[in-house]
């Protein structure tokens, strides 16, 4: 089939299954193009909470399938490409976290939503990358253990001086392997473009950035913003994104190599097998982690409002 055809009977067999695809922006157009919902972490655990339907499909990756699932435990829900995974998330376990908890006694746990269903019943709240400074102005504690991003636990922890934070030395490959010198030579190759990037980049790239959000955040600042020309500092698919929402801008990546394999691996074909019933995985979490991975994100989406 073409991708025409494979798009035409997803449709049709989401519709007649009652299945809802929930989409992470990273994936590509003719993915977007059939899903139900696409956004940010954030967004798509706002829109799980909410979505009326028997089975609900992610693309996108491991960590992402449970949050839906936790928050929607009497929905099937199917991880498209069970492959996908995300090695920031798995640079983690709870022993490790029960650990920090030990060396530092009460303090509060941060998580960021790239974590374990496991990793996040150990924590007190999650946080995205678009709600970390708003959920940490709204939290009393004036201890933090922030896990695992070290460079959004940096970008935070510059924002409360007044509180201890301890930072977990987790970071994603893709993001943190971006250089400043990288990014100094595209600003010189480019010196009009506003440079936006995701706090998932080194401390010394945000430093440059004229703009720094989740990945919806960049692109609603790239969108609304009166510049003709933007250098993305996320992952490459919203380049491709951009330059298609708004044909009249330029986008430039900051560089090439910025490409999450985990999020690209999903494809047409892998959805239309999780909707036969014959590929992806239903995702399942024992229900004494569900029910206190469950208060972690709750208190996200209620602190972070
Ligand atoms: P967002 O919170 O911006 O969606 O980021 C998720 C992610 O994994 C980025 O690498
Ligand atoms: Fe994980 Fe980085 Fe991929 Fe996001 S871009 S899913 S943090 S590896």
């Amino acid at each position: 089939m073409n991708t025409r055809e494979l798009q035409k009977e997803i449709l049709r067999l989401k519709s007649e299954r009652n299945c809802f695809i929930l989409a992470h922006s990273y994936q590509s157009d003719d993915i977007l193009e059939v899903s139900d919902f696409t956004g940010d972490s954030f967004a798509l655990s706002a829109a799980a909470k909410k979505i009326d339907c028997e089975t609900a499909i992610l693309c996108g990756v491991r960590f992402m399938a449970e949050t839906v699932k936790i928050l929607s435990p009497e929905k099937h829900v199917v991880l498209a490409n069970p492959g996908a995974g995300c090695p920031m998330a798995d640079s983690i376990d709870a022993e490790k976290v029960r650990e920090l908890k030990r060396m530092h006694p009460g303090y509060a746990v941060v998580a960021y939503i790239n974590t374990t269903a496991e990793v996040k019943a150990e924590c007190d709240v999650c946080v995205t990358s678009s709600s970390a400074v708003r959920i940490m102005e709204n939290l009393d504690s004036e201890g933090i253990i922030f896990i695992p991003d070290r460079n959004l636990g940096r970008y935070v922890k510059n924002r409360f001086r007044d509180k201890d934070i301890i930072l977990y030395d987790g970071s994603c490959p893709r993001h943190a392997n971006i250089s400043a010198d990288t990014a100094r030579s595209v600003m010189k190759l480019h010196p009009e473009a506003r440079f936006l990037v995701h706090p998932e980049c080194g401390e010394d790239v945000v430093g440059l950035a004229h703009f720094v959000g989740s990945t919806k955040e960049i692109m609603d600042e790239a969108v609304s913003g009166s510049a003709g020309e933007y250098i993305i500092g996320t992952e490459i698919s919203i380049v491709q994104h951009l330059c298609r929402a708004c044909p009249g801008k330029k986008f430039y990546p900051v560089s090439n190599d910025l490409v999450c394999g985990d999020m690209r691996i999903t494809s047409l074909g892998d959805i239309l097998d999780a909707l036969n019933g014959t590929g992806g995985e239903e995702i399942t979490v024992p229900p004494v982690i569900l029910k206190k991975a469950r208060r972690s994100i709750d208190r996200m989406i209620e602190l972070g409002r």
